[in-house]
């Protein structure tokens, strides 16, 4: 079960030393796929990559940042041109920015929009004609609880109407490329504790945090990343336009 030799993958925001990017781009490699990862910070994604290297995994990184049409096409070509497919594609790069409605402005807007939906959306159309071509392909995007739930602890509206329109598009691709062996799912973590607010929370923080989560902790990203594995493998075919909650139970639908 869950064997993913053979199988090529992109994890996007895979550069972050603590990031749920970095776990799946592990956990990727560790069930045998070639993982290739890629991050607007060049330096943390050819990190992540000498760590997949070091434990006898097969790994390539680059500058990648998903707004860039430029970005995005250099580095679909650097994959085909070593590993000529992509298998996986593990949409995760996602920023957030914690503030009122009120006190969000167009340029705010737009960036966490762009990020989080548009760069996932484009991203996603780039790679497809190659999974057609190939009959193959396996999506994973990235959502969070703020989607479902109407807000979270660190994100505004704008962030939360981006991480329900990534589970729009994926359900609405879903029913396009199913017929092309290409299935599009997403995960929709609750807190996990990362650098996306801009540091690591302590245990006072944390705890003050999980308080009204009934599972009383944060999400691993391991945890995290062995959902987006399900949803990578061969195994999981026949799901598609679905999501993974990973909340400890803070919402449930
Ligand atoms: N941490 C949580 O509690 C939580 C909960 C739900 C959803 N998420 C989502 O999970 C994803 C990963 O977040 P994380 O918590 O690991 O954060 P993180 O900040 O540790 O990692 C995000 C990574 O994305 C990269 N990135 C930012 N903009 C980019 C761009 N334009 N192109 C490419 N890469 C870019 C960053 O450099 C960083 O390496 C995000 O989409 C986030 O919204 C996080």
């Amino acid at each position: 079960m869950f064997d993913l030799t053979g199988k090529t993958a992109l994890v996007t925001g895979a550069g972050s030393p603590r990031g749920i990017g970095r776990s799946v781009a592990l956990a990727l490699a560790g069930l045998g796929a070639k993982v290739y990862v890629g991050d607007i910070n060049l330096q943390g994604a050819k990190q992540v990559a000498q760590e997949i290297i070091n434990k006898g995994g097969e790994a390539k990184a680059g500058k990648l940042d998903i707004t860039s049409a430029e970005d995005r096409a250099r580095v679909l070509k650097d994959i085909y041109a070593s590993w000529v497919k992509l298998d996986i594609l593990a949409n995760i790069a996602g920023i957030t920015q914690p503030v009122t409605v009120l006190n969000t402005t167009e340029e705010d807007f737009d960036r966490i929009i762009s990020v989080n939906l548009k760069g996932t959306f484009f991203l996603t159309k780039d790679a497809l004609p190659k999974m057609i071509e190939n009959g193959y392909g396996r999506v994973v995007n990235m959502s969070s609880v703020s989607a479902k739930r109407g807000g979270g602890v660190f994100g505004g509206a704008h962030y939360s109407a981006a991480k329900a329109g990534i589970l729009a598009f994926s359900k609405a691709l879903s029913r396009e490329v199913a017929h092309h062996g290409i299935t599009v799912n997403s995960v929709a973590p609750g807190l996990a504790a990362t650098d996306i607010r801009g540091g690591l929370e302590g245990p006072e923080e944390q705890a003050k945090m999980s308080a009204d989560i009934p599972c009383k902790r944060l999400a691993t990203t391991e945890e995290i990343a062995a959902a987006v594995c399900y949803l990578a493998s061969e195994e999981a075919g026949y799901i598609t336009g679905e999501e993974i909650d990973i909340n400890g139970g803070s919402h449930m639908d």
